[in-house]
């Protein structure tokens, strides 16, 4: 039977890279292998209001991808404030993660196809426009874009997608 003590890994993809509000007892680079990062999630309650919602990243899946990112071990009293804070039609699904010396099976927050908040696939200029006139009471929907380009680069990773949306954004300010 699984220990439901024993801390969890969770791979962060999106504001978990940059915005780790939560306590951890390790974080290291990681990527996860079958998956792509796509601004294709609605956000009513952080990048913007239900009227307006902006878009922030989900998971796509796509054979033969790679997604770069970062993974936490956490304790598992931490979801709770991790399943409000992604309330927003993601849920927990389960993942095996690579390090570089080595990988681990944990958690991820996905916005499954579907769920009441996901917008899906547009033009790129479309959606550069939604992220950039989009605000709600976490701030500027831009901020979520720029911290989460700016963060990848550290983590000496790239994503056309998110990398051209960058350049989108930035074009039209
Ligand atoms: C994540 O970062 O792993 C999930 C999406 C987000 O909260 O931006």
């Amino acid at each position: 039977m699984a220990d439901m003590q024993a801390p969890v890994w969770l791979f962060g993809y999106g504001s978990l890279i940059w915005r780790p509000d939560f306590p951890f007892l390790e974080s290291r680079r990681a990527h996860i292998e079958g998956w792509t990062r796509r601004f294709w999630q609605g956000s009513h309650d952080h990048r913007g209001i239900p009227t307006d919602p902006g878009r922030v990243v989900t998971l796509i899946e796509a054979p033969g991808a790679r997604c770069d990112g970062r993974a936490y071990l956490i304790e598992p009293d931490v979801f709770e404030h991790l399943d409000h804070r992604e309330k927003n039609g993601y849920t927990q699904c389960d993942v095996e993660m690579f390090f570089a010396d080595g990988q681990a099976s944990g958690v991820v927050y996905i916005g499954v196809p579907g769920n009441f908040a996901f917008l899906g696939d547009a033009p790129m200029d479309e959606i550069a426009a939604q992220i950039h006139r989009s605000v709600g009471p976490s701030g500027p929907n831009a901020e979520y874009l720029l911290q989460l380009a700016a963060a990848l680069r550290e983590l000496d990773a790239t994503d056309p997608h998110v990398f051209e949306l960058e350049r989108l954004v930035l074009e039209a300010r």
